[in-house]
Parts: structure tokens; C-alpha cells; sequence
């Protein structure tokens, strides 16, 4: 069983990516996430939507405290983007993800869940 527990929605500028330098861009995204935009023609619209990604996670979580970086966005084997939370206290939350990017903007809009044991979600 599942139970929502919020849902967050970010927008960026692409611009904005697109000047950070190499420190910076490592401070923030994981060698994962680096490899898949980097390479790309767009590279700095794949990294705003990973970056509107984490600010969407951020405010859909129900604890502050996480750096951007340990929330990684991947990708299945059909091009799907999932999100993994390296946070211990992550155990029981899922996440969704939805991501879209154009030339100038990128968004990016997330929905936690809390994955229940025994059948039963906590009220
Ligand atoms: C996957 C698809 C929906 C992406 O839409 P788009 O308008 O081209 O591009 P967007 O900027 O909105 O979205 C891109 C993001 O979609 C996500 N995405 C890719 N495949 C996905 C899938 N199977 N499921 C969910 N999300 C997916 C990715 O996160 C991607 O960004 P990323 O490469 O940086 O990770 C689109 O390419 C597609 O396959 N559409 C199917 C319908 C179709 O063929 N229409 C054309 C008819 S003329």
C-alpha cells in the first residue's frame, strides 16, 4: 500500500545552468547525473530539469535537510526518469518524478509517497 504525502513543483532557467562552472556543477549533480546530460547537444537543459528535480523532491519531502546532490535522478530502461533519495531517513518514502525541458526553461514536478507495511498507513 501507498499513501501520498505531498507533491512539489520546480521551474528553472536554463541560462542559469548553463553559466555554472565545473565546481559547481559537481557540488550539486552525481557522476550519474553528469554522464547522461553532459555528453548531450543540450547539455545545461538536461542538468536544469535534474536541478528542477531536486528542488521539486525538496518541497514534496516531509524533513528538510537534504543537499541536492544525495537526490539522484536516473533513468529506466525506457528513458522514464526515477529518483533515488540517499537519506536514511528515506527508508519508506517513494518518489515520482515527471521532467520536461525546453530551450529556455526546465520544470520538473515530484509526489511522495510513503510505502506502508502491514496493509496499513499511518493516519
Ligand atoms: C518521451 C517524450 C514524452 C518526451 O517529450 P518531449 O516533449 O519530447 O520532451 P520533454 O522536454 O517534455 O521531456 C523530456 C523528458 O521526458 C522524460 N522521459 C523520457 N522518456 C520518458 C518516458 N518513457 N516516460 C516518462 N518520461 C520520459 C525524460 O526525463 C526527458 O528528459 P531527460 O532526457 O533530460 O531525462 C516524447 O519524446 C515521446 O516519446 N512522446 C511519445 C509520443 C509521440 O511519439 N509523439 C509524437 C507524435 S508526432
Amino acid at each position: 500500500m501507498m499513501q501520498i504525502i505531498n507533491i512539489g513543483i520546480d521551474i528553472e532557467e536554463v541560462a542559469r545552468i548553463a553559466r555554472l562552472k565545473k565546481a559547481a556543477l559537481a557540488r550539486v549533480f552525481t557522476e550519474t547525473e553528469l554522464a547522461y546530460s553532459l555528453p548531450k547537444k543540450n547539455a545545461a537543459q538536461h542538468l536544469a530539469a535534474r536541478f528542477a528535480a531536486k528542488e521539486a523532491i525538496f518541497k514534496a519531502l516531509p524533513f528538510d535537510g537534504v543537499a541536492l546532490k544525495k537526490i539522484e535522478i536516473v533513468k529506466d530502461k525506457t528513458g522514464k526518469p526515477l529518483a533515488i533519495l540517499h537519506d536514511a531517513r528515506a527508508k519508506d518514502i517513494g518518489l515520482k518524478i515527471s521532467l520536461s525541458h525546453t530551450r529556455k526553461y526546465a520544470a520538473a514536478f515530484a509526489v511522495s509517497y510513503r510505502i506502508c507495511r502491514l496493509k496499513k498507513c499511518k493516519k
